[in-house]
Protein backbone atom coordinates (compact mmCIF):
# COMPACT_ATOMS: atom_id res chain seq x y z
CA UNK A 1 0.00 0.00 0.00
CA UNK A 2 1.20 3.23 -1.14
CA UNK A 3 1.57 5.65 2.35
CA UNK A 4 2.49 8.79 0.45
CA UNK A 5 -0.58 10.60 1.42
CA UNK A 6 0.36 14.25 0.19
CA UNK A 7 -0.97 13.43 -3.29
CA UNK A 8 -4.10 11.79 -4.40
CA UNK A 9 -5.74 10.49 -7.56
CA UNK A 10 -8.52 9.78 -8.27
CA UNK A 11 -9.47 7.40 -11.23
CA UNK A 12 -13.41 6.01 -12.40
CA UNK A 13 -12.97 2.38 -12.38
CA UNK A 14 -16.20 2.07 -15.21
CA UNK A 15 -17.27 3.86 -18.31
CA UNK A 16 -16.99 7.37 -16.78
CA UNK A 17 -19.84 8.75 -14.71
CA UNK A 18 -18.96 7.51 -11.56
CA UNK A 19 -19.46 10.08 -9.35
CA UNK A 20 -15.74 11.41 -9.82
CA UNK A 21 -16.43 15.40 -9.82
CA UNK A 22 -18.48 14.94 -6.51
CA UNK A 23 -15.67 12.97 -4.94
CA UNK A 24 -12.95 15.62 -6.14
CA UNK A 25 -15.01 18.65 -5.06
CA UNK A 26 -15.26 16.46 -1.39
CA UNK A 27 -11.39 16.07 -1.15
CA UNK A 28 -10.60 19.76 -2.34
CA UNK A 29 -11.05 20.92 1.20
CA UNK A 30 -8.41 18.84 2.04
CA UNK A 31 -5.99 20.12 -1.12
CA UNK A 32 -4.09 22.91 -2.37
CA UNK A 33 -4.66 21.82 -5.82
CA UNK A 34 -6.47 19.81 -8.08
CA UNK A 35 -5.39 19.14 -11.38
CA UNK A 36 -6.89 17.73 -14.71
CA UNK A 37 -4.45 15.61 -16.50
CA UNK A 38 -6.09 13.82 -19.57
CA UNK A 39 -9.95 13.98 -21.38
CA UNK A 40 -11.21 17.01 -22.40
CA UNK A 41 -14.48 18.41 -22.49
CA UNK A 42 -16.32 15.39 -23.30
CA UNK A 43 -16.41 15.07 -19.37
CA UNK A 44 -19.23 16.45 -17.29
CA UNK A 45 -18.24 16.86 -13.51
CA UNK A 46 -21.13 17.30 -11.67
CA UNK A 47 -21.28 19.23 -7.81
CA UNK A 48 -23.89 19.77 -5.35
CA UNK A 49 -23.66 22.43 -2.64
CA UNK A 50 -26.16 23.18 -0.50
CA UNK A 51 -28.94 22.15 -3.41
CA UNK A 52 -26.88 24.40 -6.03
CA UNK A 53 -25.84 22.59 -8.99
CA UNK A 54 -22.46 23.38 -10.94
CA UNK A 55 -21.35 21.01 -14.03
CA UNK A 56 -17.66 21.13 -15.03
CA UNK A 57 -16.31 20.18 -18.24
CA UNK A 58 -12.84 21.45 -18.33
CA UNK A 59 -12.36 23.26 -15.44
CA UNK A 60 -10.74 21.16 -12.57
CA UNK A 61 -13.73 20.02 -9.58
CA UNK A 62 -11.48 22.19 -7.40
CA UNK A 63 -12.81 25.13 -8.83
CA UNK A 64 -15.99 25.39 -5.82
CA UNK A 65 -12.72 26.00 -2.93
CA UNK A 66 -11.33 29.19 -2.25
CA UNK A 67 -7.80 28.40 -1.58
CA UNK A 68 -7.58 25.69 -4.18
CA UNK A 69 -5.45 26.21 -7.17
CA UNK A 70 -6.65 24.30 -10.23
CA UNK A 71 -4.38 23.26 -12.96
CA UNK A 72 -5.35 21.89 -16.65
CA UNK A 73 -2.37 19.31 -17.23
CA UNK A 74 -0.38 19.21 -20.48
CA UNK A 75 -2.15 15.80 -21.56
CA UNK A 76 -5.45 17.55 -21.54
CA UNK A 77 -7.69 18.52 -24.82
CA UNK A 78 -8.99 22.15 -24.24
CA UNK A 79 -11.58 24.06 -26.21
CA UNK A 80 -10.73 27.31 -25.86
CA UNK A 81 -14.13 28.53 -26.26
CA UNK A 82 -15.80 25.63 -24.03
CA UNK A 83 -12.93 27.45 -21.18
CA UNK A 84 -13.74 30.66 -21.92
CA UNK A 85 -17.23 30.45 -20.73
CA UNK A 86 -16.85 28.07 -18.38
CA UNK A 87 -14.55 30.35 -16.72
CA UNK A 88 -16.72 33.22 -17.27
CA UNK A 89 -19.66 31.56 -15.61
CA UNK A 90 -17.55 30.44 -12.63
CA UNK A 91 -16.03 34.11 -11.99
CA UNK A 92 -19.35 35.54 -11.85
CA UNK A 93 -20.58 33.58 -9.03
CA UNK A 94 -17.40 34.62 -7.33
CA UNK A 95 -14.92 31.13 -8.29
CA UNK A 96 -11.63 31.71 -9.42
CA UNK A 97 -11.40 35.38 -9.60
CA UNK A 98 -7.64 35.35 -8.21
CA UNK A 99 -4.85 35.51 -10.38
CA UNK A 100 -2.91 32.48 -10.82
CA UNK A 101 -6.16 30.31 -9.48
CA UNK A 102 -6.27 28.20 -12.73
CA UNK A 103 -3.57 27.50 -14.77
CA UNK A 104 -2.94 25.97 -17.82
CA UNK A 105 -0.45 24.17 -19.27
CA UNK A 106 1.70 25.44 -22.33
CA UNK A 107 1.63 21.69 -23.18
CA UNK A 108 -2.53 21.65 -23.55
CA UNK A 109 -3.67 20.92 -27.18
CA UNK A 110 -6.17 22.40 -28.32
CA UNK A 111 -9.31 21.41 -29.67
CA UNK A 112 -9.93 23.52 -32.95
CA UNK A 113 -12.84 24.03 -34.84
CA UNK A 114 -11.95 21.16 -37.23
CA UNK A 115 -11.67 18.73 -34.92
CA UNK A 116 -15.11 18.81 -33.68
CA UNK A 117 -16.37 19.31 -37.80
CA UNK A 118 -14.48 15.98 -38.57
CA UNK A 119 -15.64 14.45 -35.28
CA UNK A 120 -18.84 15.19 -35.78
CA UNK A 121 -18.94 14.17 -39.25
CA UNK A 122 -17.52 10.57 -39.14
CA UNK A 123 -19.96 9.43 -36.79
CA UNK A 124 -22.89 10.92 -39.20
CA UNK A 125 -20.93 8.71 -41.95
CA UNK A 126 -20.80 5.90 -39.01
CA UNK A 127 -24.28 5.54 -38.99
CA UNK A 128 -25.36 2.53 -36.88
CA UNK A 129 -21.57 1.48 -36.20
CA UNK A 130 -20.77 5.00 -34.67
CA UNK A 131 -18.54 4.88 -31.50
CA UNK A 132 -21.08 7.42 -29.95
CA UNK A 133 -18.86 10.08 -29.22
CA UNK A 134 -19.52 13.51 -27.18
CA UNK A 135 -19.22 15.25 -31.12
CA UNK A 136 -16.55 17.62 -28.83
CA UNK A 137 -13.69 16.60 -31.31
CA UNK A 138 -11.37 14.63 -28.68
CA UNK A 139 -10.37 12.30 -30.80
CA UNK A 140 -9.10 14.32 -33.81
CA UNK A 141 -7.28 16.34 -31.69
CA UNK A 142 -5.33 13.39 -29.90
CA UNK A 143 -4.89 12.51 -33.26
CA UNK A 144 -3.28 15.54 -34.57
CA UNK A 145 -0.89 15.53 -31.37
CA UNK A 146 0.26 12.42 -32.14
CA UNK A 147 0.36 13.43 -35.82
CA UNK A 148 2.54 16.31 -34.39
CA UNK A 149 0.78 18.67 -36.10
CA UNK A 150 -1.21 19.85 -32.83
CA UNK A 151 -1.53 23.40 -31.97
CA UNK A 152 -0.94 23.94 -28.24
CA UNK A 153 -1.70 26.26 -25.90
CA UNK A 154 1.79 28.18 -25.55
CA UNK A 155 1.73 28.32 -29.34
CA UNK A 156 -1.14 31.34 -28.38
CA UNK A 157 1.89 33.32 -27.07
CA UNK A 158 3.59 33.92 -30.70
CA UNK A 159 1.15 35.75 -32.67
CA UNK A 160 2.59 35.13 -36.17
CA UNK A 161 3.55 31.28 -35.39
CA UNK A 162 -0.13 30.19 -34.15
CA UNK A 163 -1.41 32.11 -37.30
CA UNK A 164 0.76 30.30 -39.84
CA UNK A 165 0.18 26.88 -38.50
CA UNK A 166 -3.68 27.11 -38.38
CA UNK A 167 -3.30 28.01 -42.34
CA UNK A 168 -1.38 24.77 -43.14
CA UNK A 169 -3.36 22.85 -40.98
CA UNK A 170 -7.06 24.06 -41.82
CA UNK A 171 -6.04 23.62 -45.98
CA UNK A 172 -4.91 20.16 -45.23
CA UNK A 173 -8.29 19.49 -42.58
CA UNK A 174 -10.51 21.26 -45.40
CA UNK A 175 -9.09 19.14 -48.51
CA UNK A 176 -9.82 16.22 -46.11
CA UNK A 177 -13.76 17.21 -44.62
CA UNK A 178 -14.19 18.18 -48.63
CA UNK A 179 -13.21 14.76 -50.19
CA UNK A 180 -13.67 12.47 -47.31
CA UNK A 181 -16.78 13.34 -45.52
CA UNK A 182 -18.44 15.21 -48.09
CA UNK A 183 -18.54 18.05 -45.96
CA UNK A 184 -18.21 22.00 -46.53
CA UNK A 185 -14.67 23.83 -46.08
CA UNK A 186 -14.19 25.90 -43.22
CA UNK A 187 -13.35 29.55 -43.89
CA UNK A 188 -9.91 30.40 -42.55
CA UNK A 189 -10.73 34.17 -41.56
CA UNK A 190 -13.90 33.45 -39.47
CA UNK A 191 -12.21 30.13 -37.49
CA UNK A 192 -9.31 32.99 -36.45
CA UNK A 193 -11.84 35.73 -35.60
CA UNK A 194 -13.59 32.71 -33.26
CA UNK A 195 -10.20 31.62 -31.71
CA UNK A 196 -9.28 35.36 -31.24
CA UNK A 197 -12.43 35.70 -29.41
CA UNK A 198 -12.14 32.40 -27.38
CA UNK A 199 -8.63 33.11 -26.56
CA UNK A 200 -7.59 36.18 -25.42
CA UNK A 201 -8.74 35.77 -21.86
CA UNK A 202 -6.47 32.60 -21.58
CA UNK A 203 -3.18 33.53 -22.41
CA UNK A 204 -2.76 34.90 -18.99
CA UNK A 205 -3.38 31.29 -17.86
CA UNK A 206 -0.65 29.43 -19.78
CA UNK A 207 2.07 28.75 -17.46
CA UNK A 208 5.00 25.80 -16.95
CA UNK A 209 2.82 23.68 -14.83
CA UNK A 210 4.68 20.76 -14.94
CA UNK A 211 7.75 22.38 -12.93
CA UNK A 212 4.90 24.69 -11.00
CA UNK A 213 3.28 20.93 -9.58
CA UNK A 214 7.12 19.71 -9.04
CA UNK A 215 7.89 22.36 -7.17
CA UNK A 216 4.10 22.59 -5.28
CA UNK A 217 4.72 18.85 -4.55
CA UNK A 218 8.23 18.95 -3.65
CA UNK A 219 7.21 21.61 -1.24
CA UNK A 220 4.85 19.90 0.79
CA UNK A 221 1.25 20.94 -1.31
CA UNK A 222 -1.59 18.40 -1.12
CA UNK A 223 -1.95 17.92 -4.49
CA UNK A 224 -5.26 16.22 -6.24
CA UNK A 225 -5.47 14.14 -9.62
CA UNK A 226 -8.66 14.30 -11.13
CA UNK A 227 -9.27 11.75 -13.71
CA UNK A 228 -11.58 12.01 -16.24
CA UNK A 229 -13.77 9.09 -17.84
CA UNK A 230 -12.77 6.22 -16.38
CA UNK A 231 -10.69 2.29 -17.38
CA UNK A 232 -13.12 0.98 -19.37
CA UNK A 233 -12.83 4.17 -21.86
CA UNK A 234 -9.09 4.03 -21.71
CA UNK A 235 -7.65 3.58 -25.58
CA UNK A 236 -5.27 0.96 -24.14
CA UNK A 237 -7.06 -1.31 -21.61
CA UNK A 238 -10.95 -0.27 -22.55
CA UNK A 239 -13.14 -1.56 -24.57
CA UNK A 240 -11.19 -0.73 -27.92
CA UNK A 241 -12.15 0.79 -30.39
CA UNK A 242 -14.99 1.74 -27.96
CA UNK A 243 -13.35 4.06 -26.01
CA UNK A 244 -12.31 7.66 -25.65
CA UNK A 245 -8.80 8.67 -26.84
CA UNK A 246 -6.42 9.31 -23.89
CA UNK A 247 -5.61 7.05 -21.54
CA UNK A 248 -7.52 7.40 -18.40
CA UNK A 249 -5.90 5.92 -15.55
CA UNK A 250 -3.09 6.29 -12.90
CA UNK A 251 -0.57 5.78 -15.47
CA UNK A 252 -1.16 8.40 -17.27
CA UNK A 253 -0.80 11.24 -14.69
CA UNK A 254 2.87 11.40 -14.77
CA UNK A 255 2.87 12.12 -18.74
CA UNK A 256 -0.42 14.19 -18.58
CA UNK A 257 0.47 16.51 -15.96
CA UNK A 258 4.21 16.60 -16.48
CA UNK A 259 5.39 14.94 -12.73
CA UNK A 260 7.27 12.38 -11.85
CA UNK A 261 5.52 9.10 -11.56
CA UNK A 262 6.77 8.55 -7.95
CA UNK A 263 4.68 12.19 -6.96
CA UNK A 264 1.55 10.19 -7.62
CA UNK A 265 0.27 9.09 -4.27
CA UNK A 266 -2.36 7.32 -2.74
CA UNK A 267 -5.33 6.13 -5.64
CA UNK A 268 -9.05 6.51 -5.09
CA UNK A 269 -10.68 4.14 -7.56
CA UNK A 270 -14.56 5.19 -7.90
CA UNK A 271 -17.27 2.85 -8.95
CA UNK A 272 -20.92 2.78 -8.93
CA UNK A 273 -23.00 0.77 -7.10
CA UNK A 274 -24.03 -0.57 -10.48
CA UNK A 275 -22.84 0.21 -14.03
CA UNK A 276 -23.76 2.61 -16.48
CA UNK A 277 -22.14 3.40 -19.83
CA UNK A 278 -22.89 6.15 -22.69
CA UNK A 279 -22.35 5.47 -26.01
CA UNK A 280 -21.87 2.14 -28.01
CA UNK A 281 -19.70 -0.68 -27.58
CA UNK A 282 -20.34 -3.93 -25.08
CA UNK A 283 -21.93 -4.06 -21.81
CA UNK A 284 -22.10 -7.62 -20.44
CA UNK A 285 -24.26 -6.89 -17.33
CA UNK A 286 -26.77 -4.24 -19.25
CA UNK A 287 -30.06 -4.45 -18.51
CA UNK A 288 -32.86 -3.82 -20.99
CA UNK A 289 -35.45 -4.38 -18.72
CA UNK A 290 -37.36 -2.60 -15.88
CA UNK A 291 -34.70 -3.09 -13.20
CA UNK A 292 -32.32 -0.88 -15.78
CA UNK A 293 -35.28 1.67 -16.30
CA UNK A 294 -35.27 2.20 -12.69
CA UNK A 295 -31.50 2.72 -12.01
CA UNK A 296 -31.87 5.20 -15.30
CA UNK A 297 -34.69 6.97 -13.25
CA UNK A 298 -34.16 6.62 -9.98
CA UNK A 299 -30.24 7.54 -10.56
CA UNK A 300 -30.89 10.68 -13.08
CA UNK A 301 -28.99 8.44 -15.86
CA UNK A 302 -28.45 11.04 -18.15
CA UNK A 303 -25.01 12.44 -19.83
CA UNK A 304 -24.18 15.25 -18.17
CA UNK A 305 -22.45 16.49 -21.43
CA UNK A 306 -24.90 15.62 -23.81
CA UNK A 307 -28.51 14.58 -22.06
CA UNK A 308 -28.24 11.19 -23.23
CA UNK A 309 -29.96 8.27 -21.35
CA UNK A 310 -27.13 6.00 -20.21
CA UNK A 311 -27.32 2.79 -20.22
CA UNK A 312 -27.49 0.42 -16.75
CA UNK A 313 -26.87 -2.92 -15.68
CA UNK A 314 -25.49 -5.12 -12.52
CA UNK A 315 -22.36 -4.45 -11.02
CA UNK A 316 -19.64 -6.02 -13.40
CA UNK A 317 -17.13 -7.27 -10.37
CA UNK A 318 -14.84 -8.74 -13.26
CA UNK A 319 -14.17 -5.54 -14.77
CA UNK A 320 -13.71 -3.60 -11.51
CA UNK A 321 -10.96 -6.07 -10.45
CA UNK A 322 -9.24 -5.88 -13.56
CA UNK A 323 -9.81 -1.39 -13.35
CA UNK A 324 -8.32 -1.98 -10.02
CA UNK A 325 -5.39 -3.83 -11.08
CA UNK A 326 -4.53 -1.68 -13.35
CA UNK A 327 -4.67 1.67 -11.73
CA UNK A 328 -2.82 0.15 -8.77
CA UNK A 329 -5.78 1.36 -6.42
CA UNK A 330 -5.77 1.37 -3.00
CA UNK A 331 -9.43 1.82 -1.66
CA UNK A 332 -12.37 2.45 -3.24
CA UNK A 333 -15.44 5.08 -3.31
CA UNK A 334 -18.98 3.40 -3.97
CA UNK A 335 -21.69 5.99 -5.15
CA UNK A 336 -25.03 6.22 -5.71
CA UNK A 337 -25.37 2.62 -3.65
CA UNK A 338 -28.94 4.61 -2.32
CA UNK A 339 -30.06 4.20 -6.30
CA UNK A 340 -30.41 0.54 -5.29
CA UNK A 341 -32.66 1.15 -2.83
CA UNK A 342 -36.22 -1.02 -3.33
CA UNK A 343 -34.57 -3.56 -5.43
CA UNK A 344 -35.72 -6.87 -4.05
CA UNK A 345 -32.86 -9.17 -5.46
CA UNK A 346 -29.25 -7.31 -6.09
CA UNK A 347 -26.66 -9.38 -9.04
CA UNK A 348 -22.86 -8.48 -8.98
CA UNK A 349 -21.24 -9.83 -12.57
CA UNK A 350 -18.29 -12.69 -10.08
CA UNK A 351 -17.20 -14.30 -13.45
CA UNK A 352 -17.87 -14.30 -17.59
CA UNK A 353 -18.23 -17.79 -19.28
CA UNK A 354 -17.53 -18.15 -23.35
CA UNK A 355 -20.09 -19.36 -25.64
CA UNK A 356 -19.05 -22.74 -24.82
CA UNK A 357 -20.32 -22.41 -21.57
CA UNK A 358 -16.38 -22.10 -20.24
CA UNK A 359 -15.38 -19.61 -17.80
CA UNK A 360 -13.35 -17.18 -19.73
CA UNK A 361 -11.21 -13.72 -18.78
CA UNK A 362 -12.05 -10.58 -19.98
CA UNK A 363 -11.62 -11.07 -24.20
CA UNK A 364 -9.64 -7.89 -25.65
CA UNK A 365 -12.07 -7.99 -28.59
CA UNK A 366 -15.29 -6.35 -28.61
CA UNK A 367 -16.72 -9.15 -30.42
CA UNK A 368 -15.46 -11.68 -27.68
CA UNK A 369 -16.59 -9.04 -25.62
CA UNK A 370 -20.43 -8.83 -26.58
CA UNK A 371 -20.94 -12.89 -26.41
CA UNK A 372 -19.60 -13.59 -22.57
CA UNK A 373 -22.16 -14.65 -20.62
CA UNK A 374 -22.17 -12.81 -16.93
CA UNK A 375 -21.68 -15.42 -14.13
CA UNK A 376 -24.08 -13.63 -11.27
CA UNK A 377 -23.90 -14.23 -7.28
CA UNK A 378 -27.21 -12.78 -5.68
CA UNK A 379 -27.54 -10.77 -2.62
CA UNK A 380 -29.89 -9.47 -0.40
CA UNK A 381 -31.37 -5.74 -1.23
CA UNK A 382 -33.30 -3.31 1.19
CA UNK A 383 -35.80 -0.82 1.24
CA UNK A 384 -34.94 1.55 3.65
CA UNK A 385 -33.68 5.00 2.85
CA UNK A 386 -29.92 5.32 3.21
CA UNK A 387 -29.80 9.13 2.49
CA UNK A 388 -29.91 10.35 6.24
CA UNK A 389 -26.90 7.72 7.63
CA UNK A 390 -24.26 9.06 9.15
CA UNK A 391 -22.50 6.30 9.58
CA UNK A 392 -21.79 2.98 8.16
CA UNK A 393 -23.73 0.97 10.86
CA UNK A 394 -26.26 3.50 9.69
CA UNK A 395 -27.09 1.78 6.82
CA UNK A 396 -28.91 -1.45 6.63
CA UNK A 397 -27.58 -4.93 7.27
CA UNK A 398 -27.96 -6.16 3.68
CA UNK A 399 -26.20 -2.62 2.08
CA UNK A 400 -22.93 -3.03 4.63
CA UNK A 401 -22.79 -6.76 3.29
CA UNK A 402 -23.12 -5.40 -0.49
CA UNK A 403 -20.35 -3.22 0.79
CA UNK A 404 -18.59 -5.97 2.50
CA UNK A 405 -18.39 -8.09 -1.18
CA UNK A 406 -17.47 -5.60 -3.40
CA UNK A 407 -14.63 -4.92 -0.95
CA UNK A 408 -13.40 -8.96 -1.06
CA UNK A 409 -14.36 -9.03 -5.12
CA UNK A 410 -12.01 -5.87 -5.90
CA UNK A 411 -9.55 -6.96 -2.87
CA UNK A 412 -9.11 -3.68 -1.74
CA UNK A 413 -10.84 -1.38 0.87
CA UNK A 414 -14.15 0.83 0.73
CA UNK A 415 -12.70 4.27 2.19
CA UNK A 416 -15.75 6.49 0.98
CA UNK A 417 -19.37 5.73 0.50
CA UNK A 418 -21.84 8.30 -1.65
CA UNK A 419 -25.57 8.29 -0.65
CA UNK A 420 -26.56 11.13 -2.80
CA UNK A 421 -25.15 14.11 -5.07
CA UNK A 422 -24.93 16.58 -2.32
CA UNK A 423 -21.31 17.12 -0.84
CA UNK A 424 -22.68 16.26 2.39
CA UNK A 425 -24.16 13.00 1.59
CA UNK A 426 -20.70 11.04 2.05
CA UNK A 427 -19.40 8.82 4.61
CA UNK A 428 -15.48 9.07 4.55
CA UNK A 429 -14.50 5.83 6.42
CA UNK A 430 -11.01 6.35 5.24
CA UNK A 431 -9.81 9.70 4.06
CA UNK A 432 -7.37 9.44 1.23
CA UNK A 433 -5.39 12.33 2.48
CA UNK A 434 -4.65 10.89 6.12
CA UNK A 435 -6.68 14.13 7.32
P1 LIG B 1 -15.19 10.90 -27.04
O1 LIG B 1 -14.39 10.92 -25.80
O2 LIG B 1 -16.09 12.09 -27.20
O3 LIG B 1 -14.37 10.64 -28.27
O4 LIG B 1 -16.21 9.66 -26.94
C1 LIG B 1 -15.76 8.30 -26.95
C2 LIG B 1 -16.58 7.44 -26.00
O5 LIG B 1 -16.31 7.83 -24.66
C3 LIG B 1 -18.09 7.57 -26.16
O6 LIG B 1 -18.69 6.32 -25.86
C4 LIG B 1 -18.48 8.58 -25.10
O7 LIG B 1 -19.82 8.46 -24.71
C5 LIG B 1 -17.52 8.17 -23.99
N1 LIG B 1 -17.21 9.25 -23.06
C6 LIG B 1 -16.35 10.28 -23.23
N2 LIG B 1 -16.29 11.04 -22.14
C7 LIG B 1 -17.12 10.50 -21.23
C8 LIG B 1 -17.46 10.83 -19.89
O8 LIG B 1 -16.96 11.79 -19.28
N3 LIG B 1 -18.35 10.00 -19.28
C9 LIG B 1 -18.88 8.91 -19.89
N4 LIG B 1 -18.58 8.56 -21.14
C10 LIG B 1 -17.71 9.35 -21.81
Amino acid sequence: MNINTNSVAVVGLQWGDEGKGKIVDLLAEAADVVVRFQGGNNAGHTLVVDGEQTVLHLVPSGALHADTTCVIGGGVVVDPGVLASELASLRARGYLVEPGSLMLSQEAHLILPYHKAIDQARERKRGKGKIGTTGRGIGPAYEDKFARIGIRAGDLLDRDGFVARLRENLAEKNAYLEAMLGEGALDFDSVLAELDESTAGLLELVADTSSWLDEATRSGSKVLFEGAQALMLDVDHGTYPFVTSSNTGTGAIATGAGIAPSLVGRVLGITKAYTTRVGSGPFPTELDNEVGESMRETGGEFGATTGRPRRCGWLDAVLLAKAVRINGVDGLTVTKIDVLTGIETLNICTGYRDPAGEPCDVPSTVAALELVEPVYEQMQGWDEDLGAAQSLDDLPRAARAYLARIEELAGVPVDVVSLGQDRSRTLVLEHPFGV
